[in-house]
């Protein structure tokens, strides 16, 4: 029956296509060169190419080696709160399996590697406490095997983890404290590390953990109010506010001790991660062109204009007006100019409702948001194909976009894209062959790959790009169903399994395909090590 229609209908589109498109010649040839191979020659020589991954996301061992309890470690264990009741206590033992995820990295042709530090396998209770040593000799480890491997370091020094003392104690982020105790944290870090670690990130993402821990309270310390969300405690219009200040003012005072102290003899750079969507008008309306301003305003500039020119953005302050905390003369002075690169992650775009000049729903209006709504659909049409996450549309133009408008915002300052990656949707199929056989991650990697390559013939100084993510793992308050990894991870056995995925950036970046066809139980890191020692 099917094949009987199929020519009426396919035929019938032509005609609607050729009849009602204004430049059919155009759109062709537009879709021909977005379908052009991208090549690792489309990129400089000394380009950075790897993996993200985040310490309690993968690395599991939670009680072992002197490690105390983070605020992850408490929430995750609290039914109810993860999806599945997954925790990472386990996640995917990459604190045994270290060399094995090393290698598997160097066989894709990786040059890079960001992870994170676990601060409770470093400092158990933060600075109410002593300095664990099997921490630090953990660390010890996994970098000098990167170097050894040729693979550049980029260490997040706080990726959402923290010790759960510090909540009890005083709230953590609530409090200012809590600066003492990021600093005290980050010398460590500087001190023990930063002899080889070049490349370093104090904060990963302020802007995720303001909306996801204190306005929807989806993540510890699970603070909200209504109508965002019905939590115990929080206020979500406040508390982002000031949680956000504490992290800029610790990031600022971070990169001070670092430039004071460690970066003259170490020679390293430093910045801090922030999630950067792009935007686009819901109409071609002029309100809603300005609402896409403010978006990236309310949630991008709102983390990089303090850290670049030293405050929050004229349009936050003129909204939020006293709600909005200020910063001292002093503050001003030490967070203006607090980092060496700008990294961004990015993974989508979403319309935008201006809320302003017409009347939203009431969570809309809310003043945290900028008078703005945001969406992925249209008249029922998505933005771009939908995903494993809510709200994450495939929409690889808004790489090269985001790229621009932080080339035309913060200029002179050189681009890392510190994560970008891809989750199937859940409706897609989980039978294990065809999550390895995962063609839908490696045309997302291949489009944004290209858009970037774009913005970067047309000027932007972009010098790296990280795929989120390195395997499956622990996806916070989505669990291990969503899988952003280029290697299966087995949830059974933990086997790693690469997937098409990563034989692509094995290809793309002249690795070793070949060794990555193979499951890695025969992957292990002695055949690794006589292959490449002998
Ligand atoms: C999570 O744990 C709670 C309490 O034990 C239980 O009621 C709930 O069904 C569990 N959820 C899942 C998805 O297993
Ligand atoms: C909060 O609870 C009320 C009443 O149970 C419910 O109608 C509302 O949808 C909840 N809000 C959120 C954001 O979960
Ligand atoms: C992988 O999926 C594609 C379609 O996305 C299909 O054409 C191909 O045959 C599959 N390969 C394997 C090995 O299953």
């Amino acid at each position: 029956m099917g094949t009987k229609i199929l020519p009426f209908c396919s035929s019938l589109l032509l005609i609607l296509c050729l009849a009602s498109h204004p430049s059919a010649q155009s759109f062709a040839q537009n879709e021909e060169q977005e379908q052009q191979e991208i090549k690792r020659s489309d990129f400089p020589e000394h380009f950075l190419f790897g993996t993200a991954t985040s310490s309690y996301q993968i690395e599991g061992a939670f009680l072992e080696d002197g490690r105390g309890t983070s605020n992850w470690d408490a929430f995750s264990h609290i039914p109810g709160k993860i999806k599945n009741n997954d925790t990472g206590d386990v996640a995917d033992d990459h604190y045994h399996r270290f060399l094995e995820d090393i290698e598997l990295m160097h066989s894709m042709g990786m040059n890079a590697y960001r992870f994170s530090i676990s601060w409770t396998r470093i400092l158990p209770r933060g600075r109410f406490g002593k300095i664990n040593r099997r921490g630090i000799s953990f660390y010890n480890k996994v970098i000098d095997r990167l170097l050894l491997r040729g693979i550049e370091p980029f260490v997040t020094i706080h990726h959402h983890d923290l010790p759960d003392e510090l909540d009890k104690r005083y709230g953590s982020w609530m409090s200012s404290q809590m600066q003492e105790d990021f600093v005290y944290f980050a010398r460590i870090c500087f001190e023990e590390f930063g002899d080889r670690v070049k490349h370093w990130i104090t904060i990963n993402e302020p802007n995720l953990v303001v909306l996801m821990a204190y306005i929807k309270g989806v993540y510890p310390p699970a603070h909200c109010s209504p109508p965002f969300g019905n939590c115990s405690v929080g206020n979500s219009d406040i508390e982002p506010l000031i949680v956000m200040h504490n992290m800029l003012l610790a990031h600022a005072k971070a990169v001070r001790l670092y430039r004071t102290h460690f970066q003259g003899k170490q020679g390293g750079s430093i910045g801090l991660v922030a999630f950067g969507h792009m935007y686009e008008p819901f109409t071609d309306n002029e309100f809603d062109r300005q609402a896409v301003d403010r978006a990236l305003i309310f949630n991008f500039a709102w983390v990089y204009d303090p850290i670049v020119y030293g405050d929050y953005p004229k349009e936050m302050q003129a909204i939020l007006g006293s709600q909005l905390p200020r910063f001292s003369k002093a503050e001003k002075k030490i967070l203006k100019g607090s980092l060496d690169y700008i990294y961004v992650n990015h993974y989508t775009t979403l319309f935008t409702k201006d809320c302003l000049h017409s009347i939203c729903s009431d969570d809309a209006n809310r003043p945290i948001k900028g008078f703005l709504d945001t969406t992925g659909y249209r008249d029922g049409v998505s933005i771009g194909d939908p995903t494993g996450v809510d709200r994450f549309f495939v929409v690889p133009r808004g790489l090269e976009k985001i790229i621009n408008y932080i080339k035309e915002r913060y200029p002179d300052k050189p681009i890392f894209v510190t994560e970008n990656g891809y989750s199937a949707p859940s409706t897609d199929s989980n039978n294990v062959e065809d999550m390895v056989n995962d063609t839908k991650r490696v045309n997302y990697h291949k489009k944004y790959l290209a858009s970037l390559a774009k913005a970067m013939r047309n000027g932007a100084d972009v010098r790296g790009y990280f795929a989120w993510s390195l395997m499956d793992n622990f996806e916070w308050a989505d669990g291990y169903g969503t899988r952003f990894g280029l290697l299966y991870v087995d949830r059974q056995t933990l086997e790693r399994r690469p997937k098409l995925s990563a034989q692509w950036f094995a290809s793309f970046l002249g690795g070793h395909p070949q060794v990555l066809t193979k499951s890695s139980s025969i992957v292990n890191t002695n055949a690794f090590d006589s292959l490449m020692d002998g």
